[in-house]
């Protein structure tokens, strides 16, 4: 079995029994699938007693977490993980069977060709990303909390890894080449540019991911695309799906 959520932003709640029953059925053979702000590696260092709870309470469902990642990781914490082969593509394994599926993979799991995309951009830093060794630090915070106004701070809430490299995509490219641009599924954080005007009626600004996934949309076939990011549950269309807090069932 496959299923697969929106945002969690390390509220996972969602997972608990009550609202979640479906586990009671599944063993670490079925997947349930995080479109990113996963958000369960986020604290300074890995000694957080929060954070490894979190971590251990996924550890400890009956099914395997997997993720792509959003726009609010840590991804000094995240890309500080080994990469490892799993199921065809390179994933990092946060703990055995709470695994981040990386950027520009073709996976197989429970038979479905799944490719994966993480990252957006933030739409919340109106106010402008902080450095903290900037000398005017504390007065330019103190302004931005005046003024109400989001802003976040680079290393600590802001990473500018939430966009791709190009090294990043052109992998993606190549392994969907070789998989002859055809698979099951597509799962990304953010979504193309076509399917982020309709779905923000051009409220959000479009960026070179948004332009990237608009070529994948073009260039590949594949039955559904599911996609996190804009805090909403809607069928776009018969085959983008954005997600937040539902669950579905997909495999
Ligand atoms: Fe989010």
């Amino acid at each position: 079995m496959i299923y697969i959520t929106g945002d969690c932003h390390r509220d996972f709640i969602r997972f608990d029994v009550e609202n979640f029953s479906e586990q009671k059925e599944m063993t670490k053979e079925d997947f349930v699938i995080i479109c990113g702000d996963f958000g369960g590696v986020w604290d300074k260092d890995a000694s957080g007693a929060k954070e490894n709870k979190l971590l251990d309470e996924l550890e400890n469902k009956p099914f395997t977490t997997l993720f792509v990642d959003g726009n609010h990781e840590n991804f000094d914490r995240l890309y500080s993980y080994p990469v490892e082969k799993w199921n065809g593509g390179n994933v990092h394994k946060i703990r055995p069977s709470v695994i981040h599926l990386m950027r520009g993979q073709v996976f197989i799991i429970d038979g479905k060709k799944i490719f994966t995309f993480g990252g957006a951009s933030s739409h919340d830093i109106s106010g402008g990303i902080l450095e903290p060794d900037d000398p005017d630090f504390q007065e330019k915070r103190r302004e931005l909390n005046k003024g109400f106004k989001p802003y976040r701070i680079n290393h600590l809430s802001w990473w500018k890894q939430e966009l791709p490299t190009v090294t990043e995509m052109q992998e993606g490219r190549a392994n969907l080449q070789a998989n002859g641009n055809k698979v099951d599924f597509i799962v990304t954080h953010c979504c193309a540019a076509s399917t982020q005007a309709l779905i923000g009626g051009g409220l959000f600004q479009q960026d070179y991911l948004n332009h990237y996934l608009e070529e994948i949309r073009r260039e590949v076939q594949f039955k559904k695309w599911f996609f996190g990011h804009y805090h909403d549950n809607r069928n776009v269309n018969a085959e983008e799906i954005l997600l937040y807090e539902q669950i579905i069932r997909i495999g």
